[in-house]
């Protein structure tokens, strides 16, 4: 039945109501919907807008839906939407008094409210996936500390790196996304019932009992808007999308130091997968598809800015079109967070190889020029100085750890024998000792300080 046949003389046609429809996808919104219906009506019941008798009979007809749909034994079938859905099963379950429980309501606050519970709810989940990634980054970083690895700007190794500091940096990110979920979460928590249909009830409502019973921070102040907010639905979606860009360079690196070409770390074969003609393969096929993933998150925020753009005040049914792309963002969102939870701990590191592969390329030659700088000489001729150097280890075939103190004096009489040790690797990382460098103090303090606001949340 639906809830608003009374004015119209004919049905609906069948394609029409087929297009209409959203049960098919907001049925996920079940128990938000009977929560707050439950809420609602006990209010009504203490207000005095229908006598208590009348409220408990109603919200324990709704416990019963809840309970049975939980159970597997009421399928969500066969109405317009979840909340025509769970009004008609009522009906039919506790007989004319359901017919009460819509009474000081509109449906318009009631997916306002409904989708707010569902999306809060989201965040907390969002929020608890992020810290049991950090979390393993962080174990990754404990473990991995004093491990020397290439450095990259431009794609070109730059310098040597600590693999803890590594995986700070991507920690440092994600904490980043975590306080977006939070801020978000406090900023949403905000409730729209009792906003009724688009300009509020004239029945005696108190929406003080109904915040408190669904555990929103505020009323909202102002019924148009709350009836047509979804800035929450944008902001959980552009949240996801950033995260999803971290998590996606994530994945980038590790398609790049998991190939042959770098052979820094490795997947463990039980996340790897493999080709159907080319026998040696071992493809990286779940950071690819991560890195795909982003690619319809974003798309989903670009699709809800685009919806909420041109809509009048208050309520329009363009706003029907908030939910498949949260729906859809969340699954993406949270199977790309938790598969790559599973994979992060499980690679393994080629030490020796990461060592080698970070002394190539010249990659100490900034320590040559600020070993001449810290003698006096002016950073841009040590600069030039060096860069000759560099210019000398190409023509002849040679690293700079392996110049001899007459070639590094050749160059200029400032060297002196300790240049030999400072141009080695392990020297370049371990001398970064300033906050947040590559010395391997500096990356365990790093990890400190990443736990210690991690604790706040
Ligand atoms: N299915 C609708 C939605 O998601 C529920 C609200 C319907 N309100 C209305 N005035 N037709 O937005």
């Amino acid at each position: 039945m639906k809830l608003w046949e009374g004015r119209f003389d004919a049905p609906t046609a069948g394609d029409a109501d087929a297009f209409n429809e959203s049960l098919s996808f907001d049925k996920k919104l079940w128990r938000a919907d009977i929560t707050a219906s439950v809420a609602h009506v006990t209010m009504l019941g203490k207000c005095g807008i229908i006598s208590e008798e009348e409220a408990n009979v109603i919200a324990e007809g709704l416990h019963s839906i809840y309970a049975d749909i939980e159970r597997g034994t009421l399928a969500v079938e066969g109405a317009e939407d979840i909340h025509s859905f769970v009004e008609n099963e009522l009906v039919s379950r506790v007989g004319q008094v359901g017919k009460k429980l819509h009474t000081a309501r509109s449906r318009n606050d009631q997916v306002a409210t409904d989708m707010r519970l569902y999306v809060r709810a989201s965040a907390d989940k969002a929020i608890a996936l992020l810290k049991e990634f950090i979390t393993v980054l962080l174990a990754r970083a404990k473990e991995t500390a004093g491990y020397i690895m290439p450095g990259f700007t431009h794609l070109r190794k730059a310098q040597p790196i600590n693999c803890a500091q590594y995986f700070n940096a991507y920690s440092e990110m994600f904490l980043r996304d975590l306080d977006r979920f939070a801020a978000l979460r406090k900023r949403m928590n905000v409730m729209p019932l009792g906003s009724a249909a688009l300009a509020g009830t004239s029945y005696p409502i108190d929406r003080e009992i109904t915040r408190d019973l669904l555990g929103f921070d505020e009323v909202s102040q102002n019924s148009l808007d709350a009836v047509s907010d979804r800035d929450f639905v944008a902001e959980y979606l552009f949240a996801a999308s950033l995260t999803m860009a971290h998590l996606s360079r994530l994945c980038e690196d590790t398609i790049l130091y998991t190939a042959d070409e770098f052979g820094y770390w490795v997947i463990p074969d039980a996340y790897s997968t493999g080709s159907s003609i080319m026998p040696q393969k071992k493809n990286p096929d779940i950071p690819e598809l991560v890195r795909g993933k982003t690619g319809r998150v974003y798309g989903h925020l670009m699709g809800i800015l685009t919806t909420i753009k041109g809509i009048p005040l208050a309520y329009n049914k363009d706003l029907q079109e908030d939910k498949e792309p949260f729906f859809d963002t969340e699954k993406a969102f949270f199977d790309c967070i938790s598969i790559y939870t599973a994979l992060v701990k499980k690679l393994t590191f080629n030490v020796n190889a990461m060592y080698e592969a970070a002394g190539e390329g010249y990659a100490t030659a900034t320590d040559v020029a600020d070993y001449l700088a810290k003698r006096g000489v002016p950073f841009r001729d040590a600069h030039a100085i060096t860069g000759r150097l560099v210019r000398y280890c190409i023509q002849e075939r040679k690293t700079l750890p392996a110049l001899t103190l007459e070639e590094f004096r050749a160059a200029s009489p400032v060297f002196e024998a300790d240049v030999l040790q400072a141009v080695t690797t392990r020297a370049s990382a371990e001398g970064r000792n300033s906050v947040g460098g590559s010395s391997t103090a500096a990356a365990k303090a790093g990890i400190a300080s990443i736990k210690k606001r991690l604790k706040k949340y």
